[in-house]
């Protein structure tokens, strides 16, 4: 890379303003593109039929059944968005200490993905592995007192990841971060000779409080007991991210994901510089919310605010974005 102190020229002879003079020169000139294609929707999926419940602290995004799920997957087929990424919103009574309902071939998520893969066949399902949704602690993993056990929660992210893959989720997205889960998880599905699944690790994911309101869709606020700091990574570290990433590569990562995003963009450039593989942020729900609420406020231009963001992500170097923007994202993106 060139510093810009080898650069040469100076001004009057160097006068940045003039690549910046006009639309044209603007598009010549520009460096990063969003498109459709780089953004993957985001979707908190409710069981029941004709179900569309805005979510209270995530205004503008919906609980959707599995049947409005399919009409949305439709759309987001027709917008060009490659991908979904799902997540189960979950009652008090179907959870338990131990997330069983995770690991039910015919969970909401499974049902979901077959009604989807049945009707919009070309589109990409990712399905999120971590038993969040079903504990009825809230934690990511098994509890043994105040402490989540690593191995034996693998033992369990296995069998849902198996769950999963078996129902069509042809992406399997560990969130948990426990350690060792990518080879537990890759080992298994060789041996079931799902050679083709791939996962897509949350490798660099933090202990956040921009997931209020992730929490809140699936039915986890109330629930959380702690925090999640003995497994997701301290905001401080960004070292200790790259470590992370280095062992799911080894234990058969396809791809990487940062989390959040935008506070962590720099994680995304390092991600990408350092391993060049198919890196992924996560704008979580507490940055769409932020950019809701100050939009509402009118302290900013929400669709301003909205697409920049994007943007932004792409130029830091992600190849895609996992966003509850994307349908309305990839709306504006055909008509410009
Ligand atoms: C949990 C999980 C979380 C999100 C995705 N998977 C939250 C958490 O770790 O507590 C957050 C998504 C968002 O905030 O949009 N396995």
């Amino acid at each position: 890379m060139v510093t810009p102190t080898k650069f040469p020229g100076s001004f009057p002879q160097t006068r940045m303003r003039r690549s910046r003079q006009s639309s044209w020169t603007r598009a010549l000139v520009r460096e990063a593109q969003l498109s459709p294609s780089d953004l993957v929707a985001a979707m908190i999926l409710k069981d029941g039929r004709g179900v569309r419940e805005e979510i209270k602290t995530l205004p503008g995004v919906y609980r959707l059944s599995p049947d409005q799920a399919v009409d949305e997957a439709r759309k987001c087929a027709d917008l060009g968005i490659p991908a979904l990424a799902l997540f189960p919103y979950t009652e008090s009574k179907d959870r338990s200490t131990r997330g069983e309902e995770a690991t039910n071939p015919d969970n909401l998520m499974c049902r979901t993905a077959r009604a989807i893969k049945q009707a919009v066949p070309d589109i990409g399902l990712i399905g999120d592995v971590a038993l969040d949704p079903y504990t009825d602690h809230g934690h990511d993993g098994i509890l043994h007192g105040e402490k989540i056990i690593n191995d034996e929660t693998n033992d369990a992210l296995c069998e849902q990841a198996l769950v999963l893959a078996r129902a069509g989720f042809d992406v399997l997205a560990p969130s948990d971060m426990m350690d060792g889960r990518i080879k537990a998880i890759r080992e298994r599905l060789e041996h079931e000779m799902l050679h083709d699944v791939l996962l897509l690790s949350y490798a660099v994911k933090y202990a956040s409080c921009f997931y209020g309101p992730y929490r809140d869709a699936i039915g986890s606020s109330g629930v959380l007991k702690g925090d999640k700091k003995t497994y997701q990574m301290d905001p401080a570290n960004g070292d200790e991210g790259l470590r992370e990433v280095a062992l799911d590569l080894a234990e058969g990562a396809d791809w990487v994901m940062v989390k959040p995003g935008l506070p962590y963009l720099d994680m995304v450039r390092r991600v990408k510089d350092t391993f060049a593989v198919p890196t992924f942020v996560f704008q979580v729900s507490g940055e769409c919310a932020m950019i809701e609420a100050a939009a509402k406020s009118g302290a900013l231009d929400r669709q301003g605010a909205m697409m920049e963001s994007l943007l932004c992500f792409k130029r830091a170097g992600a190849d895609g974005i996992i966003t509850y923007f994307a349908t309305e994202a990839a709306e504006i993106l055909a008509r410009v």
